[in-house]
């Protein structure tokens, strides 16, 4: 278990051995004419790595104090939260069966290959919707339990109380760490799908009381039926955790469709470009389903004033994807520095 900074009272299991550190962006500033910092959660082991580690450590940590075995999650195939659940389930010595839906093609490639090395069993189900995905996982469970598996089951994206007051700890972790350079950020942008990295974000400042801007960039639309109104409840169901008492309102969330483009894991206006100016200024990956989305709305609002500096750009990981073909051969014809190569 890791000691935690101030009153958060919230056991975890430390699957990473460091706190990500936080690093200015200089050559991207300069670019945009604004002070960006970056948060560097995606950096880590291949399987442990990005946003979703933070909440499998409170998770997991919940799960074996009621001596689960096997560990239950669904999402796609691209899906960062299920890699990290099977690199963290082998880690912990658990068995860990992932429920995965998926368009074509369906390669064992990218997070797809990390979840199946990790040893996880695999239930691909197809092309279907989060909410039937959520249904045929609950199937999977039941089947699991009636073979006498002690199951935990992870929401999609560890989407949990839990999950947000991890983010609520890794809020004031990475305010401290700005405040030991003498920076206050005005604005956090992050990407956001399952919430509770929104939702904790938002506890973290309630907490310390700040007025940070808080923008959750939406990279998969569809995920709830009523998506402000679950990330309150995250965010409220973290704070019983953490700070009883502590309430969050729904005013208090900002959330964006403006980056989403034709859907998760789907083209997006500015992704491209942010994938570039990352790399090429910065020397970091952003992925084309999570983070470049966020990297994008910076650009973006920056070009039009509509953000306040220092920015934090919250980097939740996800570089994965990078390797997965389709994604890739995406970036490499939409960029045209690559698109000219001769290989
Ligand atoms: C790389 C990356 N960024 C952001 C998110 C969104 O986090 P949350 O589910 O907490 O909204 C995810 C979730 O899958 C992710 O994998």
């Amino acid at each position: 278990m890791t000691t935690q900074p101030e009153h958060l009272d919230l056991p975890r299991i430390d699957l990473r051995g460091f706190v990500s550190p936080v690093q200015v962006l200089p050559r991207l500033g300069d670019h945009l004419g604004l002070e960006v910092w970056c948060k560097r959660d995606d950096l880590g082991s291949v399987g442990l790595a990005g946003n979703k580690v933070r909440k499998l450590e409170a998770e997991l940590a919940h799960a074996r104090a009621l001596g689960a075995t096997h560990i239950v999650t669904e999402g796609s195939r691209h899906s960062n939260a299920t890699r990290a659940a099977a690199a963290a389930a082998a880690a912990l010595g658990l068995r860990c069966t992932l429920v995965l839906c998926h368009d074509e093609p369906k390669e064992p490639v990218g997070n797809l290959l990390l979840d199946a090395l990790f040893g996880a069993d695999l239930r691909l189900v197809g092309d279907v919707s989060w909410v039937e995905l959520a249904g045929l996982t609950t199937d999977v469970v039941r089947e699991l339990e009636v073979a006498g598996e002690r199951v935990h089951r992870l929401p999609i994206g560890s989407a949990t109380g839990r999950g947000a007051a991890s983010f609520a700890h890794a809020y004031l972790e990475a305010t401290d760490q700005l405040a030991a350079h003498g920076v206050a950020p005005r604005t956090i942008v992050h990407a956001s799908s399952g919430g509770s990295t929104h939702a904790g974000l938002v506890l973290g400042r309630t907490l310390r009381g700040q007025a940070t801007r808080i923008l959750g960039v939406v990279v998969a639309g569809e995920v709830y039926e009523d998506v402000p109104g679950t990330y309150l409840r995250l965010a409220n169901e973290g704070a019983d955790l953490v700070a009883p008492g502590l309430r969050v309102t729904g005013s208090d969330l900002e959330l964006t469709q403006d980056y989403l483009g034709e859907g998760y894991g789907e083209a997006a206006p500015g992704v491209t470009e942010a994938i570039d100016l990352m790399a090429r200024l910065e020397g970091i990956v952003v992925d084309p389903v999570y983070t470049a989305k966020a990297v994008a709305a910076i650009i973006d609002l920056a070009g039009r004033g509509l953000i306040e500096g220092p920015v934090l750009f919250w980097h939740t990981g996800g570089y994965h994807s990078m390797f997965d073909p389709s994604l890739a051969a995406r970036v490499w014809a939409n960029l045209p520095r690559l698109r000219d190569l001769r290989l």
